[in-house]
């Protein structure tokens, strides 16, 4: 696939968020040229637990604030990073079983990277939005 790029868009207002999404977005794209050109089992997992540890990372910023500020619509947005991050389990459960096979290179780009972008164009902007209405400087 070709790679996903960030563009405004894609901006929630609030730079340190922007910087993190620009990360996943290029770690997504670093895992799906690594299924792609099939570079073998340990790279891949690798590419794939790396993915999986800046999510975690991102996640807990984003949930952070929210919990803080007592974001209104918290409920919402954590049962969609909870959704991210068992895709993410089940595609590692189906690489390790399958290898790298079309389906799992698949999956990467339309769910991962699509979910990804729906993700931050209307669950994310209203997040940066609520954010900048409070004011909130993040740190992180
Ligand atoms: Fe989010």
């Amino acid at each position: 696939m070709s790679d996903i790029m960030w563009d405004s868009s894609l901006s929630v207002g609030v730079d340190p968020i922007d910087e993190q999404h620009k990360m996943l977005i290029e770690r997504i794209n670093n895992l799906s040229k690594a299924v792609e050109k099939y570079m073998g089992h340990t790279k891949i997992i690798e590419t794939l637990l790396f993915m999986t540890e800046y999510t975690d990372f991102h996640f807990s910023t984003e949930e952070k604030y929210m919990k803080e500020l007592d974001y209104p619509a918290i409920a919402n947005h954590l049962i969609q990073h909870e959704e991210f991050k068992s895709m993410l389990r089940t595609l590692e459960e189906d690489f390790r079983e399958d290898g790298a096979t079309k389906v799992v290179s698949k999956s990467i780009n339309t769910f991962l990277g699509n979910w990804l972008l729906n993700h931050i164009k209307v669950v994310d902007v209203n997040f940066g939005k609520f954010l900048r209405e409070k004011g909130v400087e993040l740190t992180e």
